[in-house]
């Protein structure tokens, strides 16, 4: 008789251990889920890949939406011949005039560097392209990629070092920055032989296919945008709160919302010795210097 009370007090609970085995497929389904060729997207063990063959691309994107935050992902990219694939890890708004921020990783052949383009699209306009190579192979080891974008800044970083500043000069000078739309976070892979390696002179190589990106993790801290809720509230709670649902907003603290001195020497330094191209100086392209672009 005992026993078949516990028995029967178990099952359930056995049951309920069964199913949330079963659904936690990986540490990534958090965050992040399958959002393009689902069957090209594989989860190993605690690594997630995107893989790219002559059928498909691939990507995933966040479960939710951020107003303000930071998203890193650990990335080692496409090792060998690369050429002519892109892996972009990237945030952005949804609707027109949208905002994004951008990573793309430029492949490259066998032994030559990759690059990596930053781009940013305030209210439907991009055109403000960088480029810049590494200070390491990013296809032999993981290293992090970083947004961080806060009422003040979007900073991108590369293993914490900051490459690129775009800082609010709204009020100073009337120029757009992006703070009343939510993002969501992805990254994908896929062909565009027609223009990234070597303006587009190097092509795919498909029997080196497939090609895969491997993640190693993805974290966003930010402040989780609700749905279906009045659109100012959302914007002031993620704007003005000090603290959240999610914990402490620390990525709009005060020492956040602008570069500490060893960053701006970091920031100076990866531009100084690794920026390939940058828009800002580009007059065949912009004859009047984007206003962004003074300092
Ligand atoms: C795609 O790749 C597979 C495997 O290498 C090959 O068998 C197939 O013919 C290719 N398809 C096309 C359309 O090139
Ligand atoms: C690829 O390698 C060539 C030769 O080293 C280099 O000029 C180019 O900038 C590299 N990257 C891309 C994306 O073309």
């Amino acid at each position: 008789m005992a026993v078949s009370r516990t028995a029967e007090m178990a099952l359930p609970l056995l049951l309920t251990m069964v199913i949330s085995l079963t659904m936690v497929e990986s540490k990534f389904d958090d965050v992040i889920q399958p959002s393009w060729a689902n069957d090209h997207v594989i989860y190993d063990g605690d690594l997630l890949m995107l893989k790219l063959d002559n059928s498909s691309g691939s990507g995933f994107a966040s479960k939710s939406k951020y107003l303000y935050g930071k998203a890193s992902a650990e990335i080692k990219l496409v090792p060998g011949d690369s050429a002519g694939t892109v892996t972009a890890f990237y945030m952005s708004s949804e609707g027109d005039n949208h905002n994004e921020f951008d990573f793309e990783f430029l492949g490259n052949r066998t032994g030559e560097p990759y690059l990596v383009q930053t781009n940013l699209y305030i209210n439907g306009v991009g055109n403000r392209e960088q480029r810049m190579d590494l200070w390491f192979d990013p296809t032999t080891d993981f290293h992090s990629y970083s947004v961080l974008w806060n009422p003040q800044q979007v900073v991108f970083l590369v293993d914490d070092t900051p490459i690129r500043v775009y800082s609010n000069q709204e009020s100073t000078k009337g120029i757009a920055f992006p703070h009343d739309r939510p993002m969501a976070v992805y990254s994908s892979i896929w062909n565009a032989d027609d223009w990234a390696t070597e303006g587009g002179r190097v092509k795919t190589d498909w029997s080196h296919a497939p090609f895969v990106s491997t993640y190693r993790e993805v974290k966003i801290d930010g402040c989780e945008w609700v749905d279906g809720v009045d659109w100012e509230s959302e914007v002031k709670r993620c704007s003005e709160s000090q603290w959240g649902k999610e914990g402490r907003y620390w990525w709009k603290e005060k020492e956040m919302m602008m570069l500490n001195v060893h960053q701006s020497h970091q920031l100076l330094w990866a531009r100084s010795k690794h920026m390939i191209y940058d828009y800002c100086n580009d007059p065949a392209r912009f004859p009047v210097q984007p206003a962004e672009c003074a300092h």
